[in-house]
């Protein structure tokens, strides 16, 4: 995920200045501690390390925006494609068991091994394999698998057409 590698990047980043903050930054008789034979004022050690620790802190805030407004946009499209809510998935995948069956990407206890995983669904080309991809279908497929693919053995678990919105709204967003 390149959000993550950013992150990362940037963590590096923050753990170098701070490196160099504490090697460079003057000792209160005004020699850097590890480098006695410089002159206190050759060179302004504090301020490139303050230099260096602002422009990491600035890299993480701008990684942050980035990645907080790439969630928000991911989850306004998810909306919009299902008028589901996703926030409300969570629950409903526990309610409704689909965590027992299917490893399900940021819902808890969501380990279930017993069929496919549902990261990613939104790239997906079919549903279970035999209809066409779209929102209305997956949603149909989460109500009532059969009258997609009669021989599923996915269960019909009780979830109602709505909460099926929010669940399909929260896989578009994994
Ligand atoms: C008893 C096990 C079981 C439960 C519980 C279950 N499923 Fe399934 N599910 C399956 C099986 C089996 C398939 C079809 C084979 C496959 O895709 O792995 C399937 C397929 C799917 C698919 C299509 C996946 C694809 O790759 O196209 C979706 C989406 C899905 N399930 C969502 C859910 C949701 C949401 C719930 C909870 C409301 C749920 N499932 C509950 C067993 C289960």
């Amino acid at each position: 995920m390149p959000t993550l590698r950013l992150r990362l990047a940037a963590l590096a980043g923050a753990l170098l200045a701070a490196r160099l903050a504490r090697r460079f930054w003057p000792a209160p008789g005004g020699t850097a501690p590890s480098d006695t034979t410089r002159s206190p004022s050759a060179f302004p050690y504090g301020l490139t390390a303050a230099l260096l620790l602002a422009s990491a802190v600035i890299a993480l805030a701008a990684v942050g925006w980035r990645s907080w407004q790439s969630q928000a946009q991911a989850a306004a499209v998810a909306k919009a494609l299902t008028r589901g809510d996703p926030s409300r998935a969570p629950a409903l995948i526990t309610k409704y068991g689909c965590g027992g069956c299917h490893t399900i990407p940021g819902a808890p206890g969501a380990d279930g091994k017993v069929a496919g995983p549902l990261g990613g669904m939104r790239a997906r080309v079919y549903v279970g394999g035999v209809a066409r991809h779209d929102a209305d279908t997956l949603i149909r497929w989460i109500v009532a698998p059969q009258s997609i693919s009669p021989r599923s053995a996915m269960p019909v678990t009780g979830i109602s057409e709505g909460e099926a919105r929010d669940v399909a709204a929260f896989l578009y967003t994994r």
